[in-house]
């Protein structure tokens, strides 16, 4: 497995990769690398005859007082399970080769990231276009693989290929969970016995919200209240958001569901900042 931090290195071996008419599949990451990552990678080596990997914490989709210095950084591990994954070859640039000094351009999308997660942590997603962006010039991707558990990430990707044309085909992901329901993050380490146990809580708020759609509750208001109320009954944790928005616009619902809806929370267990959702399909 080949590992390359050189931003032009990357690209003239991609470039190398491609006239020889191999298929590029990547899967972007921060590192710190779990089961859900690899079940990313797995895709990527179904859907392609080389496995790319990037490793980047990416400092502008870090809001000033969230978590970018404390961000787990686990090169070793990471680099040792890609390994093991089968992975080709690992891009793990320093910051200065991704924003050289000066950096004044970026990628900003205007609609789907104005709700959710958008509205609570502003210019998160631009950070997330610009660096997706970057990415995707050097590493020259046929496929790129993202993950369903960040839902309003993969569709916010899905608009910006469009939007820019860019050549390449977005696959998505299944969510991993854990036994009990809690979708696999790297945020879930910093979790003690007792907040782990209660982030099952976002699982449960989704499960209920399923099994009311299910039987047939339509009204967006009172599945998020079913899943505010659930969400209540478990003290450690304080939701940011818990709403029912259209599943391709992202835009909050006025009305009955008569089209796919996306179900989605975020709900601060203790200091982490946890995420889910699900799709409710009528
Ligand atoms: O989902 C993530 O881990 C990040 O947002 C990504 C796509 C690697 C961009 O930094």
């Amino acid at each position: 497995m080949r590992i390359i931090e050189s931003a032009l290195e990357m690209q003239q071996t991609a470039l190398v990769l491609r006239a020889q008419g191999e298929r590029i599949g990547f899967v972007p990451t921060m590192g710190n690398l779990h089961a859900g990552h690899l079940s990313l990678i797995r895709i990527a080596r179904q859907q392609a005859g080389t496995a790319v990997v990037s490793i980047f914490v990416n400092p502008t989709q870090f809001g000033p007082n969230e978590d970018y210095a404390a961000y787990p950084r686990t090169f070793a591990a990471d680099r040792a399970a890609c390994e093991r994954a089968g992975v080709d070859l690992v891009f793990h640039p320093a910051v200065t080769e991704m924003y050289p000094e000066g950096a004044s351009v970026s990628v900003t999308e205007n609609a789907l990231s104005r709700t959710l997660c958008g509205a609570s942590r502003p210019g998160h997603f631009d950070g997330v276009c610009t660096i997706v962006a970057k990415l995707f010039h050097l590493i020259q991707p046929h496929v790129a693989v993202f993950g369903e558990k960040d839902a309003q990430q993969l569709r916010i990707i899905r608009r910006m290929v469009r939007d820019l044309r860019m050549p390449v085909e977005i696959v998505a992901g299944p969510t991993v969970r854990e036994p009990d329901g809690l979708a696999l993050s790297s945020r879930n380490q910093y979790l003690d016995a007792d907040q782990r146990r209660q982030a099952a809580c976002l699982h449960l708020a989704l499960e209920e919200c399923r099994r009311r759609f299910a039987a047939g509750m339509r009204d967006p208001r009172e599945l998020a209240a079913a899943m505010r109320a659930l969400i209540a009954r478990h003290p450690a944790a304080r939701p940011d958001y818990i709403e029912i928005v259209d599943n391709e616009t992202l835009a909050p619902l006025t009305g009955p569901i008569v089209r796919p809806a996306l179900a989605a929370l975020a709900v601060r267990v203790g200091a982490p900042r946890l995420i889910d959702n699900t799709v409710l399909t009528p």
